[in-house]
């Protein structure tokens, strides 16, 4: 399985998945600014994978800054965590990490500022590989729900590129196939920066799994022959009552879904569920260039000058939604919010496959 970042000799080696799948090429980020600008560029994106980079990119950040005490230390580190906060909006993963890292430094104030140094590397590795083991948490609750023999359709690219490993999305499917279900999984393109086709589609062939590639389009049309099954995809942010904000066009497919009888999850880990919003209207959405619509990698295929909307998320509301697979189960939208309250029994909560 490919891996899409690591920390490397003191510095932060991610794969570039702008141009993946044509060319395979590691970037190594020197200093948080170059992370910073990675996670801008798409050279790394994914909802779990740019956490992983803010933490690392925040561990990186540290090693420069000259401070005798923890304050200094914290002050100096306040642009960094500025700087990575500001790179993408909507996924809360950045938000997530910079606040974990913040509490864990609070934590041990009383440390020297090299052993905080020292100990941020070690944390933001531990970020990494506990992001691993929750997707393959998310892998077992959700394969459940994947009969031997079914088709599920996957928009963007939720897989290992996106994470730290193993995917979200991708997971249940991973489990399923390793549990010897012959399955298949079709791919959405998902325009306009072609995540589906250039990343799922690529890492489910590496891996062999059977997948086939369609155009966003193409979704509604093959839902209602009934030659699709589940839908499962990620997300950037979850909120409180269980509205979705993920990749542009997931709200279309989600529709077709309900409306042709198919079961549609999403894979969130808790690190992607925002409890502080009440529902999905108040999740920043990230309007992206104009160029991401206008060309086709150096090419231009609209006409001069035209005028671009390219949201670059939409909102599913809660109501499309079939089940949330999370680390901790899947759960119905509705129910989500047991997993933000104290002495619940979240087995009573817990969505089953029949
Ligand atoms: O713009 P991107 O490529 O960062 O968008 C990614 C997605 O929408 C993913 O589905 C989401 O981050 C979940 S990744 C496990």
């Amino acid at each position: 399985m490919v891996k899409t970042i690591e920390w490397v000799n003191g510095k932060v080696r991610m794969i570039d998945q702008s141009r993946l799948p044509r060319e395979v090429k590691y970037i190594d980020c020197t200093d948080y600014e170059m992370v910073a600008e990675g996670i801008k560029k798409l050279w790394i994106r994914g909802a779990p994978a740019i956490g992983i980079a803010a933490a690392m990119g925040i561990a990186l950040g540290a090693q420069e800054i000259k401070a005798n005490n923890f304050n200094d230390l914290m002050k100096g580190l306040n642009h960094v965590f500025q700087t990575l906060l500001l790179t993408r909006p909507t996924a809360v993963n950045i938000q997530w990490a910079v606040e974990r890292i913040k509490l864990f430094l609070t934590e041990r104030k009383d440390q020297t500022v090299d052993k905080l140094k020292a100990l941020l590397i070690e944390e933001s590795l531990k970020i990494l590989q506990e992001d691993i083991e929750i997707n393959k948490a998310i892998g077992r609750w959700g394969a459940q729900f994947i009969k031997d023999g079914d088709t599920v359709i996957t928009h963007c690219n939720a897989g290992s590129l996106a994470t730290g490993g193993y995917g979200t999305a991708t997971a249940p499917i991973r489990v399923a196939v390793e549990q010897g279900k012959k399955i298949q999984v079709i791919a959405d393109e998902t325009r306009p920066v072609l995540q589906g086709c250039r990343l799922t589609a690529w890492e489910l062939m590496e891996d062999n799994i059977p997948v086939t590639l369609i155009t966003d389009n193409t979704a509604g049309a093959l839902l209602r022959k009934g030659e699709i099954n589940l839908a499962i995809v990620g997300t950037d942010r979850t909120v409180a009552n269980g509205d979705v904000a993920n990749k542009i066009g997931t709200y279309s497919l989600a529709v077709l879904c309900k409306e042709n009888g198919v079961p549609f999850y999403v894979a969130a880990p808790l690190s992607s569920i925002d409890f502080s919003i009440p529902n999905g209207e108040l999740i920043p959405i990230e309007e992206r260039g104009s160029e991401e619509v206008t060309h086709i990698f150096e090419c231009h295929i609209a006409p001069e000058g035209v005028k671009v909307r390219n949201l670059a998320f939409d909102v599913t509301p809660a109501k499309y939604i079939t089940g949330i697979i999370t680390e901790k189960g899947v759960f119905r939208p509705e129910d989500l919010h047991k997993l933000n309250e104290k002495d619940v029994d979240l087995s009573a909560f817990m969505l089953k496959a029949t």
